[in-house]
Order: structure tokens, then sequence, then C-alpha cells
């Protein structure tokens, strides 16, 4: 306690003088002086170093630089210095160590390690040279290392500032490598270890190797790859499935290029085994799935098909004309559009719809055009649809003027139900059912009220306008129940409701309100009574026809025939029968033909070819030694013939006697050894024996005495008859006399005789005139000859 007061007490005296010596307070920090802690005259600010108490008055201790000012104990040593606790009685001893509390508090700028007394340099490396305590530090461009050491790869030096040969190199002087950056090997770390290494590689390159590679330094692939990393197989191209780093090898046959991994031109697959399709352009193809640009005449990916229109082998051989796709020529298999059959020979239905049918028998595939039906189309519809069904000609699918349903009875806009197709109600804004929705008030002039409509197409009708009749003509009414203008051809009343074929079948337009006809049907036309009467043809003969059947009356005008002559005779001839067109006379000029169309050739044994058109007669008779009606009949050859002239005559009796060896009218027998009577002779026939030859003079001496009595007889018409047997004549009597009676046995008219003088005149020719127009058969002749 008194240890305290004391100090105390005299403080309180020292402050009591301070007011007195201001110079006392010299010391003050600051100089700042006066009455402060309760004193007057202390340093408010303290003591300056080295001085201590509250005026500052006294020193402190030696070698301390600051005390407390109240109480003088050391708070700081003066430099050099250290230990205040200790009265700073310690001298610092090392360099580069901070020393105030110890000796060594902690190490200057530039060194490091305190345990050490500071005694390391940093790093030259270090960022400004400073570094920690345990000498690391941040390093300075190409510097590295904890402590900033080392010099980075390609750089050397104490300030690593001189450049390696490389920067994989970590050298001592330029060339001098003494390690090598991770990957790179040899004396200058100029090579790269393969990277086939698993990891680095030694200074030889040696490494141990990844999976894929092989190889001391690992710079190969292992069999079978390649590529970078060996992980590319080598193409199935290359021999033994081996190939170079870079894929390169040897071919197999069929593949390459230079990792043979394409085939050879006109190959293609995996092995390159398959050829290209034949018609592949160029023979090039796609080398993965045979694919290519195909030659016009081959189709398909990899074009192995005969394009459409080719065939054979090699697709050179056209299909025929009309074939679309074919396997040979004679098998076609599908026909160009618009042709059916085996050979596509046929032509589709132009009923056809889109002229598609099909193959075999020309059935419309894709239906029918508007209006026909059945599965080759070839029926119509029923009339009353514009299309139908093609299975069913009468279920419509399509109708006329508005009209629809399956039978088309569904007026226009009217709602039908589908299977009476009776009107149900109206539609589109038309109304009243049963003016058939023909009604709309839109053709109304005042669509509220009505009073008019637009035009004359419409008549008014409880607040609506409705269209007039189509009856009517042009379709204009004043009303309901009267047409404006008449009516349209074939209707008749005020409204035009009624039918005119109602009073005439035959008409086709009539008056309106008196019921006369104005025009008839085709055929017919209006008689004085304004009735359809038949109207006849202008080939009636004289246009004279039955009123009802049309049918010519006086027979046809030339070159027609039927019961209304509306049929044409044939060409060749000016007239034909009216009953069935036989013709009656042959054109102008074409006497050379005859028979029934005129198309028989007159004969060509008739003079002048000429003939008559009907019977075939030759009109100016035979040329030589031909005979009979038609000339037809050749003379017989064993007639004797005289220069320039005809053998035989019309019937065929020779003319000019018989050629040696022969007898007879006709010459038709032999004779025997010429010894007999010369005038019997001829008619005894050769070697007949005595029998037949006695029996034949008693038949001639009978006939001859028939004969003559008869001349007697018939002696009034001698005239005309010795006329026409008065000309040269081979024959005996009796042969006149036998053959005359045969022929007027077939004329046993005088007609027969008549004839054959008017004919007389016109004919002329080398032959008998008088016995060309005789009616006769050769088998009068083979009777007489005998
Ligand atoms: C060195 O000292 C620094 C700072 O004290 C510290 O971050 C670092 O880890 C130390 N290094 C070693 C190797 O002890
Ligand atoms: C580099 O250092 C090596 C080894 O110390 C020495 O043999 C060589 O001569 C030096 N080269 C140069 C150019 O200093
Ligand atoms: C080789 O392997 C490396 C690493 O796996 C990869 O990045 C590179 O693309 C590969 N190269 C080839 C050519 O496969
Ligand atoms: C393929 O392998 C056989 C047998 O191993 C060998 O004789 C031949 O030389 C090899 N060919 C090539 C091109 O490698
Ligand atoms: C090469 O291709 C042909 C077909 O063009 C084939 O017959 C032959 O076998 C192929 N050769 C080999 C070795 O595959
Ligand atoms: C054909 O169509 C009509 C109208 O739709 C129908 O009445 C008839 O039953 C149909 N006939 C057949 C065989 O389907
Ligand atoms: C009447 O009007 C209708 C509708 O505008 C039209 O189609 C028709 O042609 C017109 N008729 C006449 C005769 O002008
Ligand atoms: C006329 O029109 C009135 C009102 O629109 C309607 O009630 C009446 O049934 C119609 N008469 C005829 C005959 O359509
Ligand atoms: C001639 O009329 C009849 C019936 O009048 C007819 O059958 C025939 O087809 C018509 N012939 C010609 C060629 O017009
Ligand atoms: C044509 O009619 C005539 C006379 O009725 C008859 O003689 C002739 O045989 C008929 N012709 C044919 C080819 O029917
Ligand atoms: C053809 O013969 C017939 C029948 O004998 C006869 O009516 C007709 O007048 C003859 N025609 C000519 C051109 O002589
Ligand atoms: C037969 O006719 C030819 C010419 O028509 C004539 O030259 C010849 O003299 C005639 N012969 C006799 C015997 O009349």
């Amino acid at each position: 306690m008194d240890s305290v007061k004391i100090p105390f007490l005299l403080l309180m005296l020292l402050l009591a003088k301070c007011d007195s010596c201001p110079g006392r307070c010299q010391c003050c920090l600051n100089d700042i002086c006066g009455d402060y802690f309760g004193y007057n005259q202390a340093c408010k600010d303290g003591c300056k170093n080295g001085y201590y108490q509250p005026r500052c008055m006294w020193l402190c201790s030696e070698h301390c630089q600051y005390c407390g000012q109240m109480d003088g104990v050391c708070l700081i040593c003066q430099p050099g210095f250290y230990a205040p606790s200790d009265e700073c009685s310690n001298a610092c001893e090392y360099r580069n160590c901070a020393c105030a509390q110890t000796d060594c508090d902690y190490c200057l700028d530039g060194f490091y390690d305190v345990s050490q007394h500071c005694n390391s340099a940093c790093s030259k490396g270090c960022i400004e040279e400073k570094c920690n305590d345990n000498g690391s530090c941040d390093c300075v461009e190409y510097f590295k290392g904890n402590t900033c050491d080392m010099c980075v790869l390609g750089k050397y030096g104490e300030l690593c500032n001189n450049d390696c040969i490389n920067d994989n190199c970590g050298c001592t002087n330029s060339t001098n490598c003494i390690s090598c950056k991770a990957g790179y090997f040899s004396s200058l770390c100029s090579k790269s270890c393969s990277v086939g290494c698993k990891n680095i590689c030694n200074n030889e390159g040696h490494c141990s190797c990844h999976s894929q590679f092989t190889g001391s330094n690992c710079e190969n692939c292992k069999p079978g790859y390649y590529g970078d990393n060996c992980t590319t197989p080598c193409t199935n191209g290359c021999i033994n499935g081996t190939c170079n780093r870079d894929g390169t090898c040897d071919c197999l046959s069929n593949f390459t290029g230079a990792r043979c991994e394409t085939c050879v031109v006109g190959h293609y697959g995996d092995s390159c085994d398959k050829p290209c399709g034949l018609g592949c352009t160029g023979n090039i193809c796609n080398k993965d799935d045979g694919t290519c640009i195909c030659e016009y005449n081959y189709k398909g990916a990899i074009c192995d098909i005969c394009n459409d229109g080719y065939f054979g082998i090699y697709c050179n051989s056209f299909c025929p004309d009309r074939c679309y796709k074919c396997s040979s020529i004679e098998n076609c298999l599908a026909c160009k559009e618009g042709f059916f059959g085996l050979d596509c020979t046929h032509q589709c239905s132009a009923n056809c719809l889109g002229s598609h049918c099909d193959k075999c028998c020309g059935l419309c595939t894709d239906g029918c055009m508007d209006g026909f039906t059945a599965a080759a189309c070839n029926d119509k519809c029923d009339s009353i649809c514009k299309a139908c069904s093609q299975t069913n000609s009468t279920h419509c699918l399509s109708c006329f003027g508005g009209y629809s349903g399956p039978s088309c009875k569904c007026l226009p806009n009217c709602q039908c139900e589908l299977n009476s197709e009776a009107c149900n109600g109206c539609t589109n804004g038309f109304e009243i059912e049963s003016k058939y929705c023909k009604c709309n008030k839109k053709y109304c002039v005042d669509y509220l009220n009505c009073p008019s409509c637009l035009n004359d197409s419409f008549y008014t009708y409880n607040g609506t306008c409705c269209e007039c009749s189509t009856n009517c003509r042009n379709g204009q009414c004043v009303s309901e129940d009267q047409c404006l203008n008449g009516c349209e051809d074939g209707y008749t009343g005020a409204d035009c409701a009624d039918l005119c074929i109602d009073y005439d079948v035959n008409c086709i337009k009539c008056g309106q309100v008196e019921r006369y006809c104005v025009i008839c049907e085709s055929g017919f036309s209006p008689n004085t009574e304004s009735v359809c009467a038949r109207q006849c043809s202008d080939t009636c003969f004289n246009k004279e026809c039955d009123a009802k059947t049309g049918q010519c009356l006086q027979g046809c005008n030339e070159r027609y025939w039927g019961h209304n002559c509306n049929n044409s005779c044939h060409p060749s001839c000016i007239s034909c029968l009216q009953e069935n067109g036989t013709c009656t006379r042959c054109a102008n000029n074409s006497l050379i033909s005859f028979g029934d169309h005129c198309a028989t050739q007159c004969s060509e044994t008739c003079v002048n070819k000429l003939c008559n058109d009907t019977t075939g007669q030759c009109l100016q008779g035979c040329i030589r030694n031909f005979y009979a009606d038609k000339c037809d009949l050749e003379c017989p050859s064993t007639c004797a013939s005289e220069p320039n002239k005809t053998r035989c005559d019309n019937y065929g009796r020779c003319l000019h006697g018989c050629r040696e060896g022969y007898k007879g009218i006709t010459c038709a027998s032999a004779t025997s050894t010429p010894k007999s009577d010369a005038s019997v002779g001829k008619l005894i026939g050769g070697t007949v024996g005595g029998a037949i030859t006695i029996v034949s003079v008693v038949i001639v001496i009978v006939v001859f005495l028939y004969m003559k009595r008869r001349k007697l007889h018939k002696k009034p018409s001698e005239s005309g008859n010795q006329r026409a047997f008065r000309n040269p004549n081979p024959f005996t009597i009796e042969d006149q006399e036998m053959h005359y009676q045969q022929l007027s046995n077939r004329h046993n008219t005088t007609a027969g005789a008549q004839q054959l003088s008017v004919r007389h005149n016109t004919t002329a020719g080398v032959q008998d005139e008088a016995y060309t127009e005789l009616q006769t058969n050769n088998m009068d002749y083979e009777l007489l000859d005998i």
C-alpha cells in the first residue's frame, strides 16, 4: 500500500510544479501539455521515444525505444536489440532475421526458414524473389517447382531464359537434354513415343503396348487392323486379312482400290463375287447392294429385270406392238393401255373409264364412262341415270338436271328419303313441296312481301316465286296456269301441261289452244286437216304410198326396192324387183354381165362378149365353133371344119358334114366301112348287126312317111319356118324334117315362129341365124343322132 502511495505523492508534487516551468514538458509527444489525468501540466498524447512519466521527464531504460508513459515498462526495443521484457538487453545477431521480440521473429524479404535464422535465399524464380518460410513461392515465367528453382521444359539457365533445342527437352545447355517431356524420347527428345505405348517410353522408345498394338516400340498394329489407333479392321479385300498401317494391302481377286475396299468393275457384294446386273450402265454398280443406273431396256434396283416392252436374256428384243410387258414374243404379260387379249390385239371398249381393261377379257377395271355399265361397260345405263353402277344399270350414281337418288327420282332441291326418293322437304332455300320445291324467295323482287318476281321465268305464289313449268316456251309464264309465249314443242294447253301425242301420236308440235298439228314425227307430215299422215318416200314411183304403212303403191323409182322403196338396188343394177331387190336390168354399158346382181360375166364365147343382162343369153351369137344360148358349148370335134367358118349351128349340129369316120347330125356316130347305099348309109350306123339295120331302116321309112304327111299338113306356116331352115344345109331332107319336128314340139306355137322373124333382122354372125333364137337343148340332138 505504501509503495503505491509514495510515487503518487511524488507525482503530485511534480505536477504542482509544472505550471511554473513549462519547459519541463518539452518531451511531450506533439508538444501538447496541460491539465490531464488529474495533473496540471501533463503530456496528453504520451511521450517522445525514450521518455516516460506524466510530464515525460524520465528516461526509459537503456536500448528501450518506447516504454509505458506511466510505468516506464519497456514495450519496444531499439533496433539491434530484442526482448523488451528483458530490458532490451540482447543485441540482434542474424542479418536476415527481423529481430524485436526474439532474435529472429521472421525472415526478411528474399530469405526463408526462421528456424535456421533465415539463412536460405528465396529462388530467383520467385515473384519479387519473395517466398514462404518453407521456400515455396509463386513462380515467374519459365520457372517451375515448389520453390521455383527449376526451368520449364525447353528453357535453361539461371534465369531460365535460354532455349533448349526444343520444347520437349529439359536441358542444362541447349543440346544437353536431361529429361524429355512425357511421350518423347531420344537424346534431343525429338522422337515421340508410339501411340501404341500404354504410357511413356524409355530413351530407346521401348514401352509396354496398348492392346491393339505390337512391336518393341508398339509401332505396329495387331494383324488385321490399321489406323492411328489400330482400331480399323483391314478390308475384307486384303489377302490374309492383313494390311499395312495405312490400310493398304495386296488385293484378293475381284477387289481393287488402295485398301482393296472396292470391287473391280462389274462386281459387288461383301466378297465382290456377285456380278453387277446385266443392265447396269458401264457395268458399274454399288459395291454394297449392287444398285446402279439402268440402261434404257432394264429396270429394277440392280437393273436385272427387262424394262417394260423388252424381253430376252439381254432384254434387247421388243415385245409385240401393243404388249406392255412380256416374257417372250408369244407370252405377253400385260397389254399397253387400251388393249387386251392374248396378243393384245383387241381394243378396250371406248366405254371403259380411262380405257383401262383387264388383259384376259377386256372387262373394264376402273369403271365405266358416264352412261355405261356392266363388266365390259358395253351396256347402257338406265336412260334416267347420267352414270350408274357398273354392276347395276338401274342404280344411278349421278343424274341429269339436278335430280338425285339411286333412281334419279329425287327432284332438284328436294330432300328425299333414300328408299322412296319421294320429296320429303325442300332444300337450298327452296320451298313448297306441292310445287316440287321450285319456289324460292330469292326470285322475289322484294324478299319480304314478294309482290312480284325477278322476271318472266317465275310466277308469284303464296308470298314466294316459283319457276315456270319447263313445258312453257323458254320457261316463261304469266302465272302458274298460263305460259307466256306458248309451249315447248310437244306440249299444249294454257299451262302447256298436255301432250300433243295424246291426240295425235305422230305429232311432235301442236297448237297451244287449238289442237292442230304443226310438225309430225319424221315420215309423217300434217295433211290438209292438220293431222299427221304418212309421208311417202321420194323413191316411191309417183310418190304414192299407203298412209298408214308407207308402202309404195306403184312400185319404186329406178334403183330402189322395198315396200317403202327405201332400199337401194345393187349398184350394178338399174332396176330391181320391189319385193326382194333381184336385179331386173343391169346398169348402162354392163351388157357384159348378168344375174341377180349383174355379177356374172357374159360368156367369153359370146360375140363381143355381150349377153342379155337377165338371162345371160348371148346377144350377138357365138364366136366360131361355139354354140347354145350362152355359147358355152363347143361344137363337136367330129364336125368337119371349113376355114373361117364355124363347125356347128346353135344346136351343135355340124354345118359342114362330119370328119371322116363319123356320121350323124352331130357326127357323134362312127361309120362302118363305107360300102352301103350312100343316102341310106349316112343314117345307118357302122357295124350294127343285120337285125338292127333292118329295124332302123323300117323306122326310117316310117318316120319318113310320117314327116311327108305332116309337111303337107303344115303348108300354111311353111314360109316362116322354111326361111329358118333355108341356110346352107348339109343335112338331108330327112334330117331337116326330123329336126324340125323336134323344134316344133318345143316351139309349138306361132309365137315361136314370129319371134324368129323378128330376131332375124337384128342378129348377125357366121352362124345360122335362124337357129340362134330357138330354145332347145342338146338332148334333142342326142336322141336324133341315132
Ligand atoms: C509452405 O508454406 C506455405 C505457406 O505457409 C504453405 O501454404 C505450404 O503448404 C507449405 N509447403 C510445404 C511443402 O510445407
Ligand atoms: C553441354 O553439356 C555437356 C555435358 O555437360 C557438355 O559435354 C557439352 O560440351 C556442353 N555443350 C555446350 C555447347 O556447352
Ligand atoms: C484414337 O484414340 C483417341 C483416344 O481414344 C481418340 O481421341 C481418337 O479419335 C482416335 N483416333 C481414331 C482415328 O480413331
Ligand atoms: C498369307 O498367308 C500365307 C500363310 O500364312 C503366307 O504364305 C502368304 O505369304 C501370306 N500372303 C500375304 C500377301 O501376306
Ligand atoms: C470373282 O467373281 C466371279 C463372278 O464374276 C466369281 O465367279 C468368282 O468366284 C469371284 N472370285 C472370287 C475369288 O471370289
Ligand atoms: C339395282 O339398283 C336399284 C336402284 O337402286 C335397286 O332397286 C335394285 O335392287 C338394284 N339391283 C341389284 C341387283 O342390286
Ligand atoms: C330470270 O332470272 C333468273 C335468275 O336471275 C335467270 O336465271 C333467268 O335467265 C332470267 N330469265 C329471263 C328470261 O331473263
Ligand atoms: C301459304 O303461306 C302461309 C304462310 O307462309 C302458309 O301457312 C300456307 O300453308 C301456305 N299455303 C300454301 C298452299 O302453301
Ligand atoms: C327401210 O324401211 C324398213 C321399214 O320401214 C326398215 O326396217 C329398213 O331398215 C329400212 N331400210 C333402210 C336401208 O333404211
Ligand atoms: C325374188 O322374187 C322373185 C319374184 O317373186 C323370185 O322369182 C325370185 O326367186 C326371188 N329372188 C330371191 C333371191 O329370193
Ligand atoms: C332379156 O331377156 C328377157 C327375157 O327373155 C327379155 O324380156 C329382155 O327384153 C331381154 N333384154 C334384152 C336387153 O334383150
Ligand atoms: C379367113 O379370114 C382371114 C382373115 O379374116 C382371111 O385372110 C382369109 O383369106 C380367110 N380365108 C378364107 C378361105 O376365106
